[in-house]
């Protein structure tokens, strides 16, 4: 569970921050310095926040790095609490969905929407999108891109050796697949047992195994006769089938590490967001040649999407802060940074040209997507539920691909901590 920090706290919090960080403001006229806390320790997330940091140091702005390493961004998201509590907010940190919604209501964030207004963001910005960066009509947060979980990443040789000529197509021509990479002597699918990453894996399966629609019936409105149902159990039935072919060091691998085994030719296959993309272009590897991308099997035409956004906290000097805003909503700062960092700009509209045959794919499915209806939050990285029932997610999802509950205990706990949290 997550602790309200009632509004005087942060009132006097904030105070404190001002007089201590402001009073070491920038003098009239530099630029000054912004302070940013994300998680984005991976090769090419760190490539990708260069692109950023780049661009500020050239306006003279200094960047100070906050990196809190941590896949989901678990960890980055409680070193924050605890330094706003003790009254050293940093200018900036990347945050996603219902943690935005969290702080937004806490009164932490700054408006951005003088802001917004001139750069025109309404228009630019997918609506599922200024659900979360938004609060009661004002802009609370600054999206960079955005990531979808829906995906698997295969090595291209370790296909072709397994007697594999094209990407499977739906569910059983996946585990079919595994098995063959399985016999040719590979670790058929590349994984950490970290809960994040397993729920990132249960996305893709719950949206292949119901659809688009069930998909939002269960994940995102949390209907009970939906957590709780047949397609559910099958849903679990298919997430405990895909143990086995895991390798039996998983346990504690980060998801960088796991991408790393596809990339160089040890795994054949990783369900994982195309931050994934992000390792294969820091790498040098070419899709269509080293490697291959494809929606995770029966789920082209959805994308359950994963926004990373930027909010900024309250301090005096507000000259960097803006600074940064303003370029983390450039089109031409947000196609640099995607496509290193093998996300879709969070910007409708940014050309794809310049992005591999993967980051132009994300760019069209996003589109599509919006366009269809079928762009959801994504359930594993913070975007369809609270971080309550989130977390309770996370742990029946992991104890079930371990097999410690059945498919149909699972389902039951899920409808049940859906309901508890209400
Ligand atoms: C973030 C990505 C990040 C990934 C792994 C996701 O939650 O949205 O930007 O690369 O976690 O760290």
């Amino acid at each position: 569970m997550k602790h309200p920090i009632p509004a005087s706290v942060l009132a006097s919090v904030f105070a404190f921050a001002c007089a201590s960080a402001c009073a070491h403001a920038a003098s009239p006229g530099a630029a000054g310095d912004v302070q940013v806390l994300h998680w984005w320790t991976a090769g090419g997330e760190a490539a990708a926040l260069q692109q950023l940091e780049s661009t500020l140091r050239a306006q003279g702005v200094q960047w100070r790095d906050v990196p809190i390493a941590g896949g989901g961004g678990a960890q980055a998201m409680t070193t924050l609490r605890a330094r706003v509590l003790s009254g050293d907010p940093p200018t900036a940190a990347q945050m996603l969905g219902f943690d935005i919604r969290d702080w937004a209501a806490q009164g932490a964030l700054q408006d951005l929407t003088p802001l917004a207004r001139s750069g025109g963001w309404a228009q630019r910005v997918p609506k599922a999108l200024q659900a979360f960066d938004m609060r009661d009509g004002r802009w609370v947060a600054a999206p960079i891109d955005v990531h979808s979980s829906n995906w698997v990443w295969a090595n291209k040789a370790v296909l072709e050796r397994s007697g594999i000529a094209r990407a499977p197509a739906d569910w059983d021509a996946f585990v079919s697949d595994l098995d063959k990479v399985r016999k040719a002597g590979f670790v058929p699918l590349a994984a950490g047992g970290q809960p994040w990453q397993i729920a990132t894996m249960f996305d893709g399966i719950v949206l292949s195994t119901g659809g688009p629609a069930f998909y939002r019936r269960a994940l995102i409105d949390l209907e009970p006769a939906a957590l709780d149902s047949p397609t559910m159990r099958i849903a679990f039935t298919r997430l405990r089938a895909l143990r086995p072919y895991v390798d039996g060091d998983y346990a504690n691998r980060d998801w960088n590490v796991a991408t790393g085994m596809v990339i160089n030719g040890r795994a054949g296959f990783q369900m994982m967001g195309d931050w994934a993309l992000g390792e294969f272009n820091h790498a040098g590897r070419v899709p269509g040649k080293d490697y291959l991308c494809l929606r995770t099997p029966g789920t082209q035409g959805s994308v359950t999407f994963n926004s990373d956004a930027f909010v900024f906290f309250k301090v005096k000097d507000r000259a960097a802060q803006e600074r940064m805003v303003e370029d983390v909503m450039t089109p031409e700062v947000q196609a640099r940074f995607n496509r290193v960092k093998g996300a879709a700009p969070a910007l409708l509209g940014v050309s794809s040209a310049g992005f591999n045959a993967c980051g132009a794919k994300a760019i069209a499915d996003l589109a599509e997507a919006d366009r269809n209806a079928t762009l959801m939050g994504s359930m594993s990285q913070g975007y369809a539920v609270a971080p309550a029932i989130q977390h309770a997610f996370y742990d029946i999802v992991a104890r079930a691909f371990d097999g410690e509950i059945s498919p149909s205990e699972a389902a039951v706990q899920l409808a049940a901590a859906a309901r508890a949290r209400y």
